[in-house]
């Protein structure tokens, strides 16, 4: 969406990507809510492991230098994917600590 907006290279991806693909964070009950509502699905839909390979493809083609995931809209499964499949440096966002590149 950024490559749409402006021609400059993109050095950095920070914020929630909300790939919560075998668990979600705070469920509640007994129900998995981030794996029904907030993945840009509908709720009968859910997210998959191809649809984070292409989160990852896209990610790994616009090379950015470091990319820092927010953990609260992500399981670890997905967090493992990531670190060891993409490019860039990649780093868990963790309130109170600051961040650079
Ligand atoms: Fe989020």
């Amino acid at each position: 969406m950024v490559s749409r907006l402006s021609n400059e290279p993109i050095h950095a991806i920070g914020g929630g990507l909300h790939f919560p693909i075998t668990d979600g964070r705070g469920n509640r009950a007994g129900i998995r809510f981030q794996t029904i509502i907030g993945t840009g699905k509908s709720p009968w839909q859910r997210i998959t492991d191809d649809d984070l390979a292409k989160t990852i493809s896209l990610i790994n083609k616009t090379a950015p230098e470091k990319v820092f995931l927010s953990g609260h809209d992500i399981c670890d499964h997905s967090i493992g994917r990531m670190k060891k499949e993409l490019k860039s440096t990649c780093e868990i966002l963790t309130a109170g600590k600051t961040y650079s590149f």
